[in-house]
């Protein structure tokens, strides 16, 4: 009879929202004209190099590298094999059958690939991939919000520490936040630590949700005004923003969703001018798959994100480094919270 585990890997299994399985790369040289029109000519051949490098260690290591939408287009559509947003990279990180599992992204990603893969090992190439949401809460801010608030469950973003997680009674992304808050048949839930998702997230739900003051640096410079101004500067822009804007952003918006819902906006409304509000390379990497529409880019890097590079991808092969290791007394916990959002349809 088949382990719970089983059954919940058999249950979630082909149901994220963008991953693209792909097929065995082909080398650099056959790589460059799907990605011309996002990277120079000039910096192609360090590129290639790298991305023959890592083709080889990807297979004499076993390996396979995970990335996130927000990726650069030489990692993301170059050497990646799976990509897609946050609830897509821990739906699909359970299906993985390699014995490494390289994360191109920030640290709560490999952590959360971690933990659905005790066995396996997880790489990040460099540990200072952060984000500002994960650093804005600790596990003692969550048991004095439990204490202040007795009996209101605990619904806690990705963004996370894995030792955040394990405080928490089920986790969410910006993909699933409402199915999560609405799966647990109660009025109030906890929902931390982005502010602006739980303010986005409690507008379309009767739900209360009591949120806490943690933000992305990324998205939460973008301003209302900003919307007004790119309508007035380029008529008939249709704006797509991410819900870890400020609502006031949000309700400016035509469509707000996580970067596979923006991803699956443009595949099936194809707006001929749009601007996706949101990290920078997200819109070269949907331009690549849509080169015949036109994205206005006003968009804000993420430090994080950009700290992962062909090199250390590489790197990283080679030596192993950086692999994730989480405490078991926080593992086992963060990984039921994990998995319970899984398990929500
Ligand atoms: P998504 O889950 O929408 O990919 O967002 C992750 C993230 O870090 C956004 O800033
Ligand atoms: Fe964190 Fe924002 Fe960067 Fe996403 S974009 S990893 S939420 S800092």
């Amino acid at each position: 009879m088949a382990s719970p585990a089983e059954v919940l890997r058999s249950t979630i299994r082909g149901e994220g929202h963008s991953f693209t399985p792909k097929p065995q790369a082909p080398s650099a040289r056959d790589l460059y004209a799907k990605v011309s029109h996002a990277v120079p000519a000039i910096e192609w051949p360090v590129y290639a190099a790298e991305i023959d490098a890592i083709m080889t260690l990807k297979r004499t290591r076993n390996a396979v590298v995970l990335a996130h939408n927000y990726q650069t287009p030489e990692i993301f559509h170059c050497v990646s094999d799976i990509v897609g947003d946050s609830l897509a990279l821990a739906r699909e990180a359970m299906t993985v059958d390699a014995d490494v599992i390289v994360l191109a992204g920030v640290h709560f990603m490999a952590e959360t690939a971690k933990l659905l893969n005790p066995s396996k090992t997880v790489l990040i190439p460099d540990l200072g991939a952060g984000c500002s949401l994960a650093d804005s809460i600790t596990p003692a801010d969550v048991r004095r919000l439990r204490a202040a608030y007795p009996g209101v469950p605990v619904v806690t973003y990705v963004n996370t520490s894995a030792a955040v997680k394990a405080e928490s009674d089920i986790c969410c992304t910006s993909g699933n936040a409402k199915a999560v808050v609405e799966s647990l048949g109660v009025d109030r839930v906890i929902m931390l630590p982005d502010e602006f998702l739980a303010r986005n997230i409690a507008a379309q739900t009767d739900v209360k949700i009591i949120s806490w003051s943690g933000h992305c640096e990324v998205h939460e410079l973008f301003t209302a005004q900003e919307v007004r101004d790119l309508r007035e500067d380029y008529p008939g822009v249709v704006v797509l923003a991410h819900p870890e804007c400020a609502p006031e952003v949000v309700a400016e918006a035509d469509f707000s969703g996580s970067t596979a819902a923006m991803q699956a906006y443009v595949a099936r409304e194809r707006p001929a001018k749009l601007v996706l509000l949101t990290e920078c390379s997200m819109s070269d990497n949907v331009a690549v798959l849509h080169p015949d529409l036109d994205f206005v880019r006003p968009c804000n890097l993420c430090p994080h994100m950009k700290k992962i590079t062909l090199r250390n991808i590489r790197r990283s092969l080679e030596t192993m480094q950086h692999a994730v290791e989480i405490d078991p007394s926080v593992a086992d916990r963060a990984r039921l919270a994990v998995e319970r959002m899984l398990a929500v349809k």
